[in-house]
């Protein structure tokens, strides 16, 4: 949802600012813009597309100079147009703001502002930030900008700079991340370390409530009321490299070749060879405190909550313990009981979707005891969660979610079976056993891998299809939903995930020749009911796809076309079944030629409501 950047130093700042958004443009993509600042005036470039539209109109112009801001949209209010991408400009030019976020009382802002003589350009909510900096400027941008905050309601991350004051970026957040990068005499601003991480390890993330004034020598902190604030500087562990495609022609197939490595380090040093046990005690959380929890309650969105519900599956299944999952937006507006005895595991990659983190807030208000599967270290949610269990994916910035999914399946599974450690629900034996078939995983996820090709040659049989039925039962429901989510995300194709046992229900009448069903049957317990419903489907002249148990015979005979994935325990399919779903996304969506990475109308992080 917006990125930010913004660069002070001796550097040239257009390509610091271009690079920058290129890292961030997976966070939206519907117009940007640059500014950089002279001594007398700031100049401005933006256009409606993409960086690479904003790169080609700079070739036409030049701008020099070693200080300036960056942004790159993803649309809230206003249509995505060159009048509309910031930077956003005052009544005189002077002051120049970026923006990532909402200001939901920006209509009341914008009248008062209007009455008071201000002219407005945009259709922007973040026009009115650039009018009250104006408005309350007096010699000391920090000061203007501490004062128009007080006027705003909802969300923001923003920076600010002015000839007016100049060598200055005035930074403040409220919701959405932002970081200060830090080397010797030049300072970056950004919406996260990804652009940074070329130019330095040394970051400082600011709370909410918590503005920055950055010059060439140095930076303050201070909060909202103008208290300075100390802050700590923090060392990332991320290297430039793991934001490079290698080779690949685009981020997703990157990140899907990077699963079996994902799941490995996610694993890793998770478990003791010696004692026989899992040890989490990153988890914030003691083993006598967690053995008490009557009840697991997930919250996510997006493929984070597909995850949980496969989470659901591992944890109910593996300690016993009755387990709730709910999309984050849902749970914040609704009269959801929780108690003490509830451990609530919030699910995010990013660590920064606005609802995951808006139910985080809630449940620390009702006291609750929360635990945050993240993929970024220094998140949000990773730093307000009581506990932590990261993800080992490293960035990813493919749009659609892959190799984070699997991570984050990982972790579950590691979860689940630490909750039937604590709880005494598994004998020692059988702990082995379900770690042991966790670290088969890697390996046979290679193997799928390794037979992409034939994924490729059905992608090209079957993407002309408009629509797409995507039917599972059990641990393989939720794969379902993936699946159907990564073909409509990244393709356009409508897809529809089902439970099968749902199907007869209503998704069967939609059932003909035009539309294919893809069926995730590995062998389990629901096997032969999946084979009833592949024949109520065949019955209906309706194509079957089925991604089966490569020892299968018996399906090859039932359906047109099978996807064999290797076996495990049944519990741990999606680990597996999921991979083949998501090449058969990738390829669809290459053969049909539109942009992988970046698919329209969405963005990678969801900062805003
Ligand atoms: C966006 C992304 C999805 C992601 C969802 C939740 O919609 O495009 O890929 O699953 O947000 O994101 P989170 O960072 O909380 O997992």
């Amino acid at each position: 949802m917006c990125g930010i950047i913004g660069y002070i130093g001796s550097q040239k700042v257009l390509p610091v600012l271009i690079e920058g958004l290129k890292k961030l443009e997976y966070r939206g993509y519907d117009s940007a813009g640059i500014a950089v600042a002279g001594r007398r005036h700031v100049r401005l470039c933006r256009v409606k597309g993409k960086i690479s539209d904003l790169e080609k109109k700079l070739n036409q112009e030049s701008l020099d100079g070693n200080y300036g801001l960056g942004h790159t949209r993803w649309a809230t209010h206003g249509r995505p147009s060159e009048e509309n991408a910031h930077p956003h400009q005052d009544c005189t030019g002077s002051f120049v703001v970026v923006h990532n976020g909402i200001i939901e009382n920006y209509l009341s802002l914008k009248k008062e502002l209007i009455n008071e003589g201000h002219a407005f350009q945009t259709e922007t909510d973040t026009e009115v930030i650039a009018h009250l900096v104006e408005k309350y400027f007096e010699e000391n941008l920090g000061e203007a900008v501490q004062r128009a905050i007080q006027d705003l309601k909802g969300a923001f991350s923003l920076a600010v700079l002015s000839p007016l004051d100049w060598g200055k970026i005035v930074i403040a957040k409220m919701g959405p991340p932002a970081v200060v990068g830090i080397n010797e005499g030049e300072y970056f601003i950004s919406s996260d370390i990804n652009p940074l991480l070329s130019h330095t390890r040394n970051i400082v993330f600011l709370e909410d409530q918590e503005m920055a004034v950055v010059t060439k020598e140095g930076f303050q902190f201070f909060d909202f009321e103008g208290k300075a604030v100390e802050k700590k500087v923090e060392q990332l562990s991320w290297t430039p490299l793991m934001i490079e495609k290698r080779g690949f022609k685009h981020f997703m197939l990157k990140e899907i070749y990077e699963q079996p490595q994902v799941v490995r380090d996610t694993i890793s040093g998770r478990f003791s060879l010696e004692s026989k046990k899992l040890c989490l005690d990153e988890l914030g959380l003691s083993p006598q405190k967690l053995k008490h929890f009557s009840r697991v309650v997930i919250l996510a969105c997006g493929t984070s909550y597909h995850a949980g519900l496969v989470g659901k599956y591992f944890i109910e299944s593996l300690s016993g313990i009755p387990t709730d999952i709910e999309y984050a937006s849902e749970y914040r507006y609704r009269d959801f009981i929780l108690d003490r005895n509830s451990l609530v595991l919030v699910i995010s990659q990013s660590g920064e979707t606005a609802d995951t983190l808006a139910a985080l807030r809630e449940i620390k208000k009702q006291k609750c005891a929360s635990l945050a599967v993240t993929n970024v270290p220094k998140s949000s949610i990773a730093r307000e969660a009581q506990g932590v269990l990261l993800t080992h994916a490293g960035p990813e910035i493919g749009v659609a979610a892959t190799k984070t999914f699997s991570a984050q399946l990982t972790a579950l599974a590691l979860t689940a079976l630490y909750l039937a450690q604590v709880k005494g629900k598994l004998k020692e034996k059988d702990l082995l056993t379900f770690f042991q078939q966790l670290q088969r995983i890697p390996h046979l996820m290679e193997s799928i891998l390794g037979k992409a090709k034939s994924i490729q040659e059905l992608a090209q049989r079957y993407h002309a299809y408009s629509h797409f039925l995507y039917l599972g039962r059990w641990v393989s429901f939720p794969v379902a939903l993936e699946g159907a989510l990564k073909l409509k995300e990244i393709s356009y194709i409508h897809a529809e995930g089902y439970p099968s046992g749902e199907m007869k229900h209503g998704p069967i009448a939609l059932i003909d020749e035009k539309m294919p069903s893809m069926v995730i049957i590995p062998r389990d317990r629901v096997y032969e009911k999946m084979m009833s419903n592949i024949s109520e489907i065949k019955t209906r002249v309706g194509c079957v796809l089925a991604v089966a148990s490569e020892d299968d015979r018996e399906i090859l005979s039932n359906v047109d076309e099978v996807i064999p994935v290797p076996s495990v325990h049944p519990l741990f399919t999606p680990f597996l079944t999921t991979l083949p779903l998501q090449l058969f996304a990738y390829y669809i969506a290459a053969i049909r030629g539109v942009d992988i990475d970046q698919p329209r109308n969405l963005a990678k992080s969801v900062t805003v409501e």
